[in-house]
């Protein structure tokens, strides 16, 4: 060993889930494109390590291609490290056939007097890209379940659809979830209440927030409550 203080004391895996085009993407930018540490000084041994960190014993059988990875691009800002590795994988069955694209975000956080760790996957809400699906759950601590305020479809699709679908394959009991309203900025177009939101929450049990990652309006506050509780 090498002596040195940790870099973190806990690492966490967190997943965004909900239909296409509720801002999971956006959210998760908002949220990691300001205040990041020092920018890492080799890619390759960070490669590794979320590849490590998301799938390491727990994607057993599927054969992981990295396509791409890229730091300091246009989603990763500029004064920081956000990583954003774009992988595919390969059903082993069908070597041949792309089975879907993930992307997830690396985030360290100070909360609670704990130096954290969140791998943040940011899954596609796209139904085309939505086989093998337990993967995303495997081993996740939080789920956040994100809605558009301002277009109900995607509201009634988190108890009809995405609900169901994490009692299937989330395996973890302890597993925190966190119900998001977003895009309360377009506050004239909404057509969700704040009261419904909070009322699936409560029969749910789960957390619950509103928030704007366009204004970014309790995007840090969405993300930390999550992880205090998980904590
Ligand atoms: P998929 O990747 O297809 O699952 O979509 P997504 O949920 O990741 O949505 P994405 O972040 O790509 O956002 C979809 C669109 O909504 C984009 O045009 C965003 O700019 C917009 N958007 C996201 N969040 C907000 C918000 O808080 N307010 C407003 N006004 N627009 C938003």
């Amino acid at each position: 060993s090498s002596g040195e203080a940790p870099e973190f004391d806990y690492l966490f895996k967190l997943l965004m889930i909900g239909d296409s085009g509720v801002g999971k993407s956006s959210l998760l930018l908002s949220f990691t494109s300001d205040a990041f540490e020092e920018l890492s000084p080799t890619i390759g041994s960070s490669m590794i390590d979320l590849l490590r960190v998301g799938l390491e014993s727990r994607l057993i059988g599927l054969r992981i291609v990295v396509i791409g990875a890229n730091v300091g691009s246009v989603d990763c800002s500029t004064n920081g490290v956000a990583i954003r590795i774009s992988y595919v994988m390969y059903n082993p069955t069908y070597p041949q056939k792309l089975v879907y694209g993930v992307d997830f975000k690396v985030k360290h956080v100070t909360l609670g007097g704990k130096k954290l760790k969140l791998a943040i996957w940011d899954t596609a809400g796209q139904e085309r890209f939505r086989t093998l699906t337990s993967s995303y759950y495997r081993g996740a601590q939080g789920i956040i379940m994100v809605y558009d305020v301002t277009r109900r479809d995607t509201f009634t699709n988190l108890s009809d659809i995405w609900a169901k679908e994490i009692d299937l394959y989330s395996t973890n009991q302890d597993c925190i979830k966190m119900l998001v309203g977003n895009k309360v900025d377009k506050e004239s177009e909404r057509v969700v209440s704040k009261k419904e939101g909070i009322g699936f929450a409560r029969e749910y049990g789960c957390l619950f927030i509103e928030c704007s990652a366009k204004t970014r309006v309790n995007v840090e506050q969405c993300f930390e409550e999550l992880v205090l509780k998980i904590l």
